[in-house]
């Protein structure tokens, strides 16, 4: 399995459930398709974990596969997209140059270090005037404003995280891949609460932006525990989609 924070071998059982369930993939599917040009055939869904996202792509005449690297989350996907699933490295597709017409990639690019290896992967497969769709600044979307938010600035300022909008741009344009338009989703459910706030950061879960010592990390848990209405959660964030298009 490819590194990343989280075990998402474990993490399946109760994916759907803690991500927000229907609402949010209902919403994250309709922000993709709206950056999908019209007369798209096949759209290949990146770290489709469980498929809860991908199989609300599917469109008559759209074609879409999922590709995920953890066993668990892409057994559950199989029985929501039967026969259109592949475990495979986003960073080593199995799949020609420019085979695919579209390219989605929901909540994966804050995960990996290797984010410029995903971007340059997704644009190798994707034809001349294919899209790539990506979620960008995922963490920063959350807790925008909030108290948990004014804890963790600190944080994020620290070092840029993996799926920085502009850093990502960057990594794009470096494969033939030029901006083209973007969009945004709600994350139903997923607004933080101190508490959980608190556990992720103790369990290294903000690792893609932040590798800070543990006194500091400490300091900064125990900032979140300090605040008020440990378990209520703040305002579900806005999540960011930019889409990008092969040269041809
Ligand atoms: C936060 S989940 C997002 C799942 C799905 N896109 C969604 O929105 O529900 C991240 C997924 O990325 C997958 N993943 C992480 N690193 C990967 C890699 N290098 N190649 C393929 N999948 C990867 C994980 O297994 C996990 O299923």
């Amino acid at each position: 399995m490819a590194e990343t924070v989280l075990d998402y071998e474990a993490e399946a059982a109760h994916y759907d459930r803690t991500r927000g369930g229907v609402p949010r993939a209902e919403a994250a599917a309709r922000a993709v398709l709206s950056l999908v040009p019209a007369g798209t055939r096949t759209l290949l869904d990146l770290a489709c974990g469980t498929g809860l996202v991908t199989e609300r792509l599917a469109r008559p005449g759209l074609g879409v596969y999922g590709a995920d690297a953890a066993h668990a989350m892409l057994r559950v996907a199989a029985e929501r997209v039967p026969g259109r699933t592949v475990r495979a490295d986003a960073r080593r597709l199995p799949l020609p140059d420019a085979s695919v017409d579209a390219v989605s990639a929901v909540w994966l690019l804050h995960l990996a270090p290797f984010a410029p290896e995903i971007v340059a992967e997704a644009a190798r497969v994707l034809r001349p005037g294919g899209v790539l769709v990506a979620t960008v600044d995922k963490d920063a979307a959350h807790d925008v404003g909030s108290d948990i938010d004014e804890v963790l600035r600190p944080l994020r300022s620290a070092a840029p995280a993996s799926d920085r909008a502009d850093l990502v741009t960057a990594h794009a344009a470096a494969h033939g891949l030029d901006p083209l338009s973007s969009a945004h989703f709600t994350g139903h459910g997923q607004g933080a609460t101190p508490r959980d706030t608190a556990r992720k950061l103790r369990a290294g879960y903000f690792a893609s932006w932040f590798s800070g010592d543990p006194a500091t990390t400490e300091t900064l848990a125990a900032a979140l525990d300090a605040l008020p209405d440990q378990d209520r959660r703040r305002p579900d964030p806005r999540y960011r989609l930019a889409s990008f298009v092969r040269r041809g």
